[in-house]
């Protein structure tokens, strides 16, 4: 073939320019699905078309495309070769469409959005932060926060009021719950800074029972832990006050009423403040966790998911804060 004629025959049926305007995006949706259901009436029936519709559309694209897509094998219609290349390269364009389509939705989804955080407590001292971080990167969500102790934190999982939860842990709702962990929680024991164990090492944890205790309320994960630990150590504790609050419990330390075990997440903005100090006691700190929850018959919103995403992937970050708290410990009430 001569190169002029070969360039007369490219310009007329074949070349991407051809193609692009005589092709249209419903004829390779149809080629799909007859090449898929191998008939152009049930094609038709699953695109809401009349048949007629489709052996027009159809034939149009087989003369663009220069030769037959279909022939009759039996009952059931097959692609000829040129059927096959053409559906090959549809396959490819509809998939390419069909991303796209969820790249746009997604895009759409996080420039608005909400998500719902409900807190227990002593993850107040976490998620705060944690979503004021993601809102500034998201500033088209709204973004609420409602802390609250453990029985209204599963009440709220029950009714469905919020899109994620941080929790410590809920083992009485593993079933009915998906957690992902994404940072640690240490317990660690905390008195004041001219108690006489500050500075000891490796304490005995049964001397512990002879400390007056500040406890948190039933129901604490914080309080379950620690209970947890002396009992498993035979240490029975002497409690000399029940409170609600860790921000209590530390100006009770600081007034001379006890000894606390707490969340180090509840030192860090203050650090040591020098009033304050850690006991090295054995057995702690206690090494929890804070995970994300969600039912698990909840699909998550893609507002919630990229916040879960955003959450682990700072876990690097929020240790690095623990450590720094725990350093300023050392440095000005060393253990
Ligand atoms: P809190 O902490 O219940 O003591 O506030 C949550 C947890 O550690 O589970």
């Amino acid at each position: 073939m001569s190169e002029t004629t070969s360039h007369r025959r490219a310009s007329y049926h074949s070349g991407a320019d051809y193609l692009i305007r005589h092709t249209t995006l419903r004829q390779l949706q149809l080629l799909e699905a007859i090449v898929r259901v191998g008939s152009f009436t049930r094609a038709a029936e699953e695109l809401f078309l009349t048949q007629p519709t489709v052996s027009m559309q159809i034939k149009k694209l087989a003369d663009t495309v220069g030769a037959p897509l279909f022939r009759q094998v039996g009952r059931r219609v097959e692609p000829t070769d040129a059927g096959r290349e053409v559906y090959t390269a549809c396959r490819a364009i509809l998939e390419t469409l069909s991303n796209l389509d969820v790249a746009l939705a997604d895009l759409k989804g996080l420039k608005r959005g909400r998500l719902r955080l409900g807190v227990i407590t002593t993850a107040k001292y976490v998620a705060p932060e944690l979503l004021g971080e993601f809102a500034g990167l998201y500033p088209g969500i709204d973004v609420a926060l409602k802390v609250t102790n453990r029985d209204r934190i599963i009440e709220r999982i029950s009714s469905n009021e919020d899109d994620l939860y941080v929790v410590g842990s809920i083992e009485d709702l593993e079933n009915e719950v998906v957690t992902v962990p994404f940072a640690p929680n240490p317990l660690v024991v905390v008195a004041r800074a001219d108690h006489p164990l500050v500075g000891e090492r490796q304490i005995p944890v049964k001397r512990l029972g002879e400390e007056q205790l500040l406890l948190r309320e039933p129901g604490s994960g914080t309080r379950d832990a620690l209970l947890k630990l002396l009992s498993a150590n035979a240490v029975t504790p002497r409690v000399r006050m029940q409170l609600g609050s860790n921000e209590a419990i530390k100006h009770a330390i600081v007034g001379g009423l006890g000894v606390a075990v707490l969340s180090l997440h509840s030192l860090v903005l203050e650090s040591c403040g020098g009033r304050l100090a850690l006991l090295d006691i054995q057995g702690f700190p206690i090494e929890r966790r804070w995970n994300l929850a969600y039912p698990r018959n909840r699909d998550l919103s893609l507002v919630a998911k990229t916040f879960l995403e955003f959450a682990v992937e700072s876990e690097p970050r929020i240790c690095a804060q623990l450590e720094s708290a725990r350093e300023a410990f050392r440095t000005h009430c060393p253990v």
